[in-house]
């Protein structure tokens, strides 16, 4: 159904206002500020028809308290001089007394007047919640995606997720219901107060007293089982936590018989959930029928005071039904009052939270970043490199040379700083300025623009990643709209064209949770055909053949080979084989050059490199004999 009202999009000019510099939210309200571009005008209108509507209600019992004093009765008419002209207008008292159903007709009228504006509130408000909470999440999303790769290291995916999910709805419900809603209460009490006090000022007072009373036990009430309310958020967290790594880790559960254990515990978790929720109803149900005997005094002070104003005469029957029908206003909106202030401070915390990650500072290229040549020599220059919180120095002092067009070969035993050296290469980690420096051509590798770098040295990762899409799609995901023959291409030179076709859907398998799960080694070489597509000049396969056997290794080198050409490429093993046709292997131990040369030279120099290629030919002979 299209109803161009509520269409619930951002204008397109609001997205393209979206700013990508870096920008400090120095307090909460500066952000939501920000957050607030283009949604302002929204709120302000919904606003403006919420007054509306609290003064529109007050029409009626006006026109009713007329028409039981005046019209039936022969009270003289109290109304303002709109009103006065108005009833002058339709032809003095007497023609009213004679078309009763006129004034009927009034009252529906402006009832319907009522429900537009009330209508055009909503669709407002609506309106500019949804381009506020779209504002929020294209912000976060376009920062965080400009966040470095140390950021997200540090930073929990799930914590990440919440903080643009349900710190989103928290902030939207505060900007959107929760404020509207405290402004449109104040309007509403003091209008209506105004219009009992026009009446009978006595009357009103009676009902006046009760408000602060019941606003503030709500607001205490509230305040109190905040935090048991956050308490059952938690528990709701738990008991969707195990779920959730059940169902993801459904395979370890299996495998190590786990079930029994993990459905108690879910069974413990879900009695614990049910029984706070239930503690909670108890209390909630305690609070409203408090608050119903509150409110129960507030309307019999309204009734009883105004008896007895009726019995002196100085209120009359009409006035009487006004007071009653003004105070009925009141109850709703005040009893909900203290809950509204009392949620207040909860959305403060949300927007810590988004300021959080708006405020992390995201990658960002020096002023004059260069875009040199990057098929030339690649240098690491007295490299050394510590990670925050990590106890010793993942790399010391390395210094070598990879020449243009070169293959050369890292080889190294567990957490001897391989990896960390590429991280350095493409600058997903930062080497500080006295930490040595990594040149390409002789250009500092800080001062080139980090598009620039990062498109011309291509990395396979150790731990491949593949999207929940085709598999050609995912093969050619860094490269704009590739050609079906390149895929197939880029595929065969990985070994993985032939898995690929006994796929049903062939290249359009989907991958991940709604396809095919692919083996380890499946997902290394489509990781490896995602990098020979798009053959940028250098090419760093960090322990991308680990999980393919060792014939499918030297086919993949061999055509990879092939295809290379004249890139620089950097193999990155643990396996002699992998790396020993290299132009140069350096050998990595514990963050440090052990030794460096070709296959033959290390060989010969009867070292690290020589006992570890023994060991593997020892391993790999007694692997055949078998
Ligand atoms: N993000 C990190 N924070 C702290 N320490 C880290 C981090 N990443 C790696 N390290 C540490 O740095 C050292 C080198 O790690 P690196 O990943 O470079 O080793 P590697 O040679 O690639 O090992 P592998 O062959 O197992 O992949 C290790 O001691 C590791 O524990
Ligand atoms: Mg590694």
């Amino acid at each position: 159904m299209y109803i161009p009202y509520f269409r619930i999009r951002a204008d397109p000019e609001l997205i393209g206002e979206l700013s990508h510099d870096m920008q400090t939210y120095r307090t909460k309200t500066s952000l939501i500020l920000y957050f607030l571009k283009g949604a302002k005008r929204y709120f302000a209108l919904s606003l403006l028809f919420a007054a509306l509507v609290s003064l529109l209600d007050m029409i009626n019992p006006k026109i009713i308290s007329f028409t039981v004093d005046s019209v039936i009765g022969s009270a003289d008419p109290k109304l303002p001089a709109f009103g006065m002209r108005l009833v002058e207008k339709a032809g003095g008292i007497e023609v009213l007394r004679q078309h009763l159903l006129s004034l009927a007709l009034m009252v529906a009228l402006v009832g319907a007047l009522a429900a537009l504006a009330r209508f055009l509130f909503r669709g407002c408000n609506a309106r500019g919640a949804e381009t506020f909470v779209e504002r929020m999440r294209c912000e976060l999303f376009r920062h965080i995606m400009r966040l470095p790769y140390v950021w997200h290291s540090e930073n929990s995916t799930g914590d990440i997720i919440q903080r643009c999910t349900s710190d989103v709805q928290t902030i939207k419900r505060f900007i959107s219901e929760q404020l509207v809603q405290l402004v449109r209460t104040v309007i509403l009490i003091l209008l209506a107060l105004g219009f009992m006090a026009g009446i009978h000022w006595k009357v009103m007072l009676g009902s006046a007293v009760f408000i602060p009373v019941i606003v503030a036990y709500s607001l205490i009430f509230h305040t109190k089982i905040g935090p048991a309310f956050e308490k059952v958020d938690v528990a709701e967290g738990a008991l969707s936590a195990i779920a959730q790594e059940n169902l993801t880790g459904v395979r370890v559960v299996r495998a190590f018989g786990r079930e029994i254990y993990e459905r108690e515990r879910f069974e413990k978790q879900n009695e614990y959930y049910t029984g706070f929720w239930i503690y909670l109803m108890r209390l909630l149900a305690m609070y409203w029928s408090t608050a119903d005997i509150l409110t129960g005094f507030q309307v019999l002070s309204v009734v009883v005071l105004g008896s007895v104003a009726c019995i002196h005469g100085t209120l009359t029957a009409g006035g009487f039904i006004a007071m009653i029908s003004y105070n009925m206003m009141l109850i709703w909106p005040v009893r909900q009052l203290g809950r509204v202030i009392s949620e207040l401070s909860k959305a403060g915390i949300s927007i810590e939270r988004l300021r959080y990650i708006m405020n992390s500072e995201p990658e960002m290229d020096k002023a004059d970043a260069l875009e040199p040549p990057m098929d030339r020599d690649i240098v690491f220059d007295h490299v050394s490199y510590t990670y925050e919180n990590a106890p010793g120095e993942a790399l010391h002092d390395i210094s070598f040379t990879i020449p243009a067009g070169s293959t050369i070969g890292i080889l190294g035993g567990t957490g001897s700083g391989k990896s960390t050296l590429m991280y350095l290469l493409e600058r997903l980690y930062i080497l500080p300025e006295e930490c040595g420096r990594i040149t390409i051509g002789g250009v500092d590798i800080a001062d080139i623009r980090l598009e620039h770098l990062r498109k011309n040295v291509g990395m396979v990762l150790q731990e491949p990643f593949l999207f929940s899409r085709t598999l050609s799609e995912n093969i050619g995901i860094a490269v704009d709209r590739p050609k079906k023959k390149d895929i197939r291409r880029a595929a065969k030179a990985a070994s993985i064209d032939d898995a690929i076709n006994s796929f049903t859907a062939g290249y359009d398998t989907f991958v991940g949770e709604r396809g095919v799960t692919l083996s380890g080694g499946q997902k290394q070489r489509t990781a490896i055909a995602q990098m020979l597509i798009r053959r940028p000049p250098v090419m760093v396969f960090d322990d991308s053949l680990s999980a393919v056997d060792a014939e499918t290794d030297s086919h993949i080198r061999r055509s990879v080979k092939k295809m290379t050409g004249s890139s620089t490429v950097i193999l990155i093993a643990h396996r002699i084989t992998t790396l020993m046709n290299a132009d140069k292997i350096i050998v990595l131990d514990k963050g440090r050059i052990r030794e460096q040369g070709t296959h033959e030279e290390l060989l010969s120099q009867g070292g690290l490199y020589r006992r570890i290629f023994e060991l593997q030919s020892a391993g790999a002979d007694a692997l055949n004999e078998s």
